[in-house]
């Protein structure tokens, strides 16, 4: 890994083996981008990919005879009202109501590892090594503000870091727009974008569009990243599948307001712009003040699909996510949510988890309904206290009995909402995001808390950190479950009410800062109704989160399906739950659901006890299973096989460091009566070793046979037996919902 810097030609070049990022200074100072892609060599001068050209209607502020016009360059940072009339990356209003801004290179320096980003989720280095870091500086002379953009290039990963961060350093206050976190301008058009979209229970799925001339893209105006959008997207060549091609991430490290958008001009440059949603954005900034933008994360794969995902799911996996957990295989839990929604108490909670002991559970979660007045969703959401007559022990004496039983405890918790019946309102109806004069609209009963400001961060840190300590708490689970309305601040004037939605996210990573640092050993899983912040942001703070409320198996291949274009398998909460399934009345087979779960956190989300005792054996040979290979299954490399957006199956594999071991997963949704042969093909393996193959199911593993890695991903796994392809009877296996997983082990002989 190198940052090259050609004081001469004043050429950047960020390189390791797989990547190339290269930009250079026009003769006007501003920042050109030239080339990002597979790794190239280095040279003095890349003069030659800067064309220029005069174009009729184009305007051109150096008349230097270069032709260069700030509208046919691919640009770096760029600032909207110089001659480019696309999409700017940054707006700054002025004291004299103009918005123009030019940005011209004054210095830059290389930096190694990774700067903190204060007060904001990003990706992170352990040692110097592991990463450089080019700090580009910026200024624009008129205002005097400096702009620092950083790229951080690690030394491992196909991977580039993005931020930018403005400073005051004139005498005027100015009040910022726009700042987005990445800008990249790419020298064709040439490709498909990818977007991950959705609603609530049913997030995530991948959707694909060809690209075309002006503007496209996916945004949130909700206050959190969101059910309907992710903060990413792909570019893809339209050739490129899963296996093999070239495609792009673009991830953003945000849980708020996010705009991602894709704008082809119309010489076919395709302007890449990631960052703050500007929409309601403002940031008044005086003198001598900075404003740090969010990180953005750009991921180059010549590998297709697959090959982008595991270069974010390493990056992400252990150097995003922090703390104890990232590397643990994480403990199998049983959530009490779909089990009793608000009806239970101390005795009946007891029971489920005595039962959940017996089956080989290490970890009983209490979820919503355990505080205050909280009966139902109408009442008590930031009364942060056990509710006595439920729990006459409280969540102290409940925790105690819970680990005497065997298990660990987990709770969940709210620390954004409160309901106007609640304590907590009655006695600071102020502390809500409110505009004076307008109403307050309600989203499940309740209104979202002002954490923009310190005081009603710190007092709901008072309670729930008073609980953290008084408790034996193994676990938290961190649930959202409205989005922002009605955005204004009590605490802040007129001039600064266009940095609340901003200032909110800061309140609520401040408050994960401060609960995860003084509470270490405790894993958090972040939640939002699902996954509506299933996002960068929020997986620095937790490892895990709860991927969807759809807990159904097949419409979980499809949302765990998506997940996984950006999210490791160890992030992805995933339950076995009742059937007929709570949110879509299916009844899917037991093995199923569990061969879905097992490839994210794994867990229940019933009562075990209400099983039949056939059922809870099976039950205990899945939590065996899972026990055994979570290792594998959550932190092995990731494989996309099949999708089960385009077939009536999906399949999907993790594979050992090494290659020495391998799980995959087939799933068959319907079943057609005489269909044709099935062979999965496998991916990721070592061709010359030989594996020996077993089917695991209830009652164990059994042998399925021994072939080589290079069949096995090439002529393929024959899946036929799972489907009705024989005459007669078909056989057991072949009946809607069905799947199986193949459990590889190199060794045995052909
Ligand atoms: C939404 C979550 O996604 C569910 O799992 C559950 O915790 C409910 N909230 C509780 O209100």
């Amino acid at each position: 890994m190198s940052v090259f810097i050609h004081a001469e030609t004043k050429t950047f070049h960020l390189q390791n083996s797989h990547i190339s990022y290269v930009m250079s200074v026009l003769p006007g100072g501003q920042l050109t981008q030239l080339y990002f892609g597979k790794r190239i060599a280095d040279r003095e001068d890349f003069g030659y990919l800067l064309e220029g050209c005069i174009r009729s209607h184009s305007a051109y502020p150096d008349d230097d005879g270069r032709g260069i016009s700030l509208e046919h360059v691919r640009l770096e940072y760029p600032a909207y009202g110089n001659s480019d009339f696309r999409e700017g990356a940054i707006e700054i209003l002025q004291n004299n109501g103009s918005r123009l801004t030019e940005f011209r290179v004054s210095g830059w320096e290389v930096l190694p590892g990774k700067p903190v980003l204060e007060g904001l989720p990003a990706t992170y280095t352990e040692s110097d090594g592991e990463a450089e870091t080019l700090v580009l500086k910026l200024t624009d002379d008129v205002t005097g503000l400096e702009l620092s953009l950083l790229y951080t290039i690690f030394a491992e990963e196909a991977a580039i870091a993005r931020s930018a961060k403005v400073t005051n350093r004139g005498s005027e206050t100015v009040h910022i727009e726009k700042i987005m976190s990445l800008s990249l301008d790419l020298p064709d058009a040439d490709y498909d974008m990818i977007q991950l979209t959705g609603s609530w229970a049913r997030e995530r799925r991948p959707e694909t569009s060809r690209l075309i001339h002006g503007i496209q893209g996916v945004e949130s105006l909700r206050g959190h990243s969101s059910h309907q959008h992710n903060p990413f997207i792909a570019l893809k060549r339209p050739e490129t599948g899963e296996k093999s091609g070239e495609a792009m991430g673009f991830s953003l490290v945000y849980s708020g307001n996010f705009l991602a958008h894709v704008q082809v001009d119309s010489y076919d440059v395709s302007r890449v712009l990631l960052g703050i949603n500007p929409t309601w954005f403002s940031w008044k900034l005086e003198p001598g003040a900075s404003f740090q933008a969010p990180e953005a994360v750009v991921v180059y794969s010549d590998s297709g699909l697959n090959g982008m995902s595991q270069t974010y799911h390493r990056l992400y996996g252990r150097r995003l996510a922090r703390g104890i957990w990232r590397d643990r295989p994480r403990p199998i839990l049983l959530n009490n949510w779909e089990a009793t929604y608000f009806d239970f108490n101390e005795e009946k909670l007891l029971g489920i988890a005595k039962k959940a002991k017996e089956c080989g559970v290490e970890l009983f979660v209490l979820d919503d309904g355990w505080f205050g007045g909280r009966r139902d969703d109408t009442a008590g959401l930031g009364d942060w206290y056990p509710a006595k007559e439920l729990l006459p022990n409280g969540i102290a004496g409940l925790s105690r009995k819970v680990e005497e039983l065997g298990l660990k405890f987990g709770l969940w918790i709210e620390p954004e909402m409160v309901n106007p019946d609640s304590d907590l309102f009655r006695e600071h109806p102020d502390y809500i995001l409110a505009v004076p004069e307008r109403r307050s609209s309600l989203s499940r009963h309740q209104l979202v808390l002002d954490f923009s400001r310190k005081e009603v961060v710190d007092c709901i840190y008072g309670m729930i950190s008073k609980l953290l300590r008084e408790s034996k708490i193994s676990y938290i689970k961190w649930d959202m479950n409205r989005s922002v309305t009605e955005c204004g601040s009590a605490g802040l004037p007129a001039d600064q009410q266009g940095e609340v939605f901003h200032r909110h996210i800061l309140g609520i990573y401040s408050l994960y800062e401060r609960l995860t640092s003084e509470f270490p050993d405790i894993l958090f899983e972040s939640c939002a109704g699902g996954g509506a912040r299933f996002d960068p942001g929020l997986l620095y703070y937790a490892p895990q989160a709860w991927t969807s409320d759809d807990t159904d198996a097949v419409e979980r291949l499809t949302i765990q399906y998506g997940t996984s274009f950006v999210y490791p398998v160890s992030s992805m909460g995933s339950h076995v739950s009742a059937v007929p399934n709570h949110q879509v009345n299916r009844i899917t087979p037991l093995e199923t659901r569990a061969n879905v779960a097992f490839f994210g956190t794994y867990g229940y989300e019933l009562d075990l006890g209400k099983l039949t005792e056939e059922e809870q054996e099976q039950v205990k040979t899945y939590t065996a299973f899972m026990k055994e290979n979570r290792k594998l299954l959550q932190f092995g490399t990731f494989y996309r096989l099949r999708s089960p957006l385009k077939q009536d199956s999906a399949a999907w594999m993790t594979v050992s460091e090494d290659g020495g071991e391998a799980i995959v997963g087939y799933y068959k949704v319907l079943n057609h009566p005489n269909t044709s042969f099935r062979r999965l093909r496998l991916d990721g393996l070592c061709g010359d070793a030989v594996y020996e193959v077993t089917v695991c199911g209830a009652d164990g593993e059994k042998p399925f046979g021994t072939f080589s890695g290079s069949e096995l991903m090439n002529a393929g796994l024959v899946v036929s037996d799972f489907s009705s392809c024989k005459v007669g009877a078909p056989p057991e296996e072949a009946k809607d919902f069905r799947s199986v997983v193949f459990h590889l082990r190199m060794g045995g002989s052909l």
